[in-house]
């Protein structure tokens, strides 16, 4: 049977770390900023296809994202549009899968892992945690490697015409299911921006190819929509085991 969208009710299997579902704001971030909402969504009554919130050309179909869109920015349909619940362009802001776990993997800690088949370009879940300002995101990835520490802060740059948004997350301490997530070369998942209710934008997983039942889910933690040619390494050695591992965990310029 194919995954479909819950209400997110997963929990922690470790202690110390607080489940939250959506990203919270955390040293570094301007709260008034975090917590700005849009003043003005689409004025559609019906689909959202070809509209503000789109910008041209549909974002989702059949609950899976286009692939052109897989670059991103995405922006969703809110509670100021005009359109209803069962908008088309409405699916992040519905959930993550209701058949993920959080499961050991040799060498790697933990790992999410589907107990459904998840087809291509279905939305996973999101990579939720504290949104943090860069100089903070630095010191807690350099605290990590002095300590010899697992990272969970993921940096993302994303390239609008002359301006670069750079978005710090970390789900260290506040996270959701999204934090188990582990890297691969040859990743079956990608992580793209999407903004539904502010300029925060949600960092999603989205399946980049069908992910079979009992598969882990895995993304390239320097790549997907706001991919750099340049690939930056850590000291900690990759153990994903694809032929064109890069040997050292990648990430984005921090
Ligand atoms: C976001 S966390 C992923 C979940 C983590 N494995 C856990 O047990 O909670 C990132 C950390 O997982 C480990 N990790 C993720 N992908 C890995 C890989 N391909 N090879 C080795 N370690 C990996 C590294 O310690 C990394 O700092
Ligand atoms: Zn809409
Ligand atoms: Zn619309
Ligand atoms: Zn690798």
């Amino acid at each position: 049977m194919e995954a479909s969208a819950s209400v997110d009710e997963y929990e922690h299997p470790v202690e110390d770390v607080m489940y939250i579902t959506n990203n919270i704001p955390g040293p570094g971030i301007d709260v008034a900023d975090f917590e700005a909402e849009y003043t003005v969504g689409c004025s559609c009554m019906t689909e959202c296809r070809n509209c503000s919130c789109t910008r041209g050309s549909a974002n989702y179909s059949n609950a899976r994202i286009i692939s052109e869109k897989l670059i991103g920015p995405i922006f969703e349909c809110h509670a100021r549009c005009g359109c209803g619940p069962n908008c088309g362009n409405r699916l992040v802001q519905n959930g993550p899968l209701n058949c993920l776990a959080v499961k050991k993997v040799a060498d790697k800690g933990l790992g999410l892992f589907t107990n459904k088949l998840i087809k291509k370009g279905q939305f996973i879940c999101e990579y939720a945690g504290e949104v943090i300002g860069l100089l903070e995101a630095r010191c807690r990835v350099e605290a990590n490697k002095e300590r010899s520490l697992m990272n969970y802060v993921l940096v993302v740059s994303e390239h609008t015409g002359e301006h670069i948004i750079v978005t710090c997350i970390d789900p260290k301490y506040f996270g959701n299911i999204g934090r188990y997530a582990n890297h691969s070369c040859d990743p079956n998942s990608i992580l793209v921006p999407i903004r539904i209710e502010g300029i925060v934008p949600r960092l999603c997983l989205f399946a980049s190819r069908d992910i079979e039942n009992g598969e882990e889910v895995t993304f390239d933690y320097a790549g997907g929509a706001m991919a750099n040619s340049v690939h930056y390494l850590s000291d900690t050695p990759c153990l994903c085991g694809s032929n064109n591992c890069y040997r050292y965990l990648p990430h984005n310029k921090i």
